[in-house]
């Protein structure tokens, strides 16, 4: 059993002033594994102070200081791969392929910030203008639960590369990755202060953050509802917020598109992280012409992809989070059903062989309408929508008739052609036939999907406000 009575404060572990517990399970088992103490509004005082005194030294030390400090905590967290590897696939329950990539990504994340940090210009001259970029003073990281490792990793890089100082809360659901994380980063041994984590429930701990008037800027990833509350309460004291919100990913298969590669790649994407991803494409446009051929080639190869425990080291999909988000997936098949799709593959309850955990069967429904709530609403599960279109100009209607705007795919054999469809395409990314993650390209959302941009020089415009000094 994991006993995690402790938060990290001004570079200590220490009790936190809240009392509340909360129970941390294994999601393939279903069984408790632990428990974790949770922090409260004194809790945010005390990291948000703690913050605030570090901050006039960190924003002092030049980037190639704080490049120093980036990679320090990379190396930290190499060492550990294995404790995060472990923790992630015992807490969250995700497959060996994606704790292995998780835990990779999250020490490339303070590398990329480093070289970022090194080759961004804090200083420029407009005119007679100096112009600095300067670090806006305590910032409040709020992340969810589906990848805690990169997001900790992508938010305190930022924070850290543009000098400011953070408090991060991280999800209850997250308590013992956010452990290894947090042992990472004091042996890391950076400024007192410079780093804080509070753990602690949303509308307690991440309320507290975010009307906090010595916080100047939240960076929240998470659900559109929970951003547009930070958001709204934010205001009041004119915080700065980057959010990193929903999406309802098209993936549009075009005319020429080689299906024999793009349905194991549409499949990949579509239920990357076991669906529980922000980026996650899980509406289908399919030409009419090709469906017949769309639908035999998807429903075979979605009925060979393995569902498991992370401890089988062939599970490609693995359980919800928890028995709420497992109930949530469960309530959108049931309306799917309701709403007149047709299942092509899946359905409701478990997976053969699996008789506990919080697994879900992948599920393709087709006879899909763009109005239907299933193509609409963010399911985070893995949930494919299958909608077809007569026309490539349809297609991307579809595709763009959505109040999200995150990530969307297009599969296509001419590239010339598929990126003028990207460039119709109201998404911050839109990845063409499986092209591999560009670290330092921005990360973000159209539309209700988040405001500003994650990764590299826009990642970190968006944690630096400039001054201009005539003379
Ligand atoms: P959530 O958005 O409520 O939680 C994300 C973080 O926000 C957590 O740390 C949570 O404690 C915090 N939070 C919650 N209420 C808050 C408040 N009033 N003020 C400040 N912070 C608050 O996500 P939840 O409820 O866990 O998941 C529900 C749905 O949200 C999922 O099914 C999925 O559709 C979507 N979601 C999207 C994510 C993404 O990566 N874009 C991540 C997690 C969830
Ligand atoms: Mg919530």
């Amino acid at each position: 059993m994991h006993t995690i009575d402790t938060i990290y404060i001004g570079g200590a572990f220490a009790t936190p002033q809240g009392r509340d517990r909360a129970p941390l399970f294994n999601p393939a088992t279903e069984q408790p594994i632990g428990e974790v103490r949770l922090g409260d509004a004194d809790d945010v005082d005390l990291a948000v102070a703690a913050a605030k005194r570090a901050f006039p030294a960190m924003a002092r030390t030049t980037p190639a200081e704080r490049a120093v400090m980036l990679r320090r905590l990379r190396t930290e967290v190499a060492a550990r791969a294995s404790d995060m590897i472990a923790a992630m696939a015992e807490e969250y329950g995700a497959p060996s392929g994606f704790t292995g990539f998780s835990v990779q990504h999250a020490a490339a994340l303070f590398e990329d910030m480093a070289k970022t940090a090194e080759t961004y210009e804090f200083h420029r001259k407009i005119g007679r203008a100096d112009v600095s970029m300067e670090p806006l003073g305590v910032v409040a990281a709020i992340i969810p639960w589906n990848s805690t490792l990169g997001f900790i990793a992508s938010k305190v890089a930022t924070a850290i590369a543009a000098g400011s100082t953070i408090v991060v809360k991280p999800s209850e659901m997250s308590a013992i990755q956010t452990q290894v994380m947090a042992e990472a980063m004091h042996a890391a041994g950076l400024p007192k202060g410079v780093i804080n984590i509070v753990n602690g429930y949303g509308p307690v701990v991440g309320a507290a953050l975010s009307t906090h008037p010595d916080v100047a800027k939240i960076s929240f990833t998470g659900s559109t509802m929970t951003g547009r509350a930070i958001l709204t309460a934010a205001a009041e004291t004119f915080k700065r917020v980057t959010l990193e919100l929903g999406g309802k990913g098209p993936q549009l298969f075009l005319d020429d598109a080689d299906l024999t590669t793009a349905i194991p790649i549409a499949a990949a994407s579509g239920f990357v992280n076991s669906g529980q991803a922000c980026i996650a494409g899980t509406r289908l446009l399919v030409p009419q012409s090709r469906l017949d051929d769309v639908l035999l080639g998807l429903k075979t190869h979605v009925e060979m992809l393995k569902v498991g425990p992370a401890t089988d080291p062939a599970a490609q999909i693995g359980p919800m989070v928890s028995q709420k988000q497992w109930e949530r997936v469960q309530s959108y098949i049931r309306l799917g059903v309701e709403e007149g799709a047709v299942l092509l593959t899946g359905g409701q309850g478990r997976p053969e062989g699996l008789a506990r955990g919080w697994f879900v069967r992948p599920t393709v429904f087709t006879q899909v309408t763009n109005q239907m709530r299933i193509a609409r609403e963010e399911i985070f599960g893995p949930v494919f929508c299958v909608i077809p279109s007569r026309t490539e100009t349809e297609a991307i209607s579809i595709a763009n008739d959505t109040s999200y705007g995150l990530q969307s795919y297009v599969h296509g054999r001419d590239i010339d052609h598929a990126k003028r469809v990207a460039g119709q395409l109201q998404a911050g990314r839109v990845v063409i036939n499986a092209a591999p993650h560009e670290p330092l390209a921005p990360f973000g959302g159209f539309k209700h999907s988040g405001i500003g941009r994650e990764y590299g020089a826009f990642g970190l415009d968006a944690f630096l406000e400039p001054r201009a000094v005539l003379s």
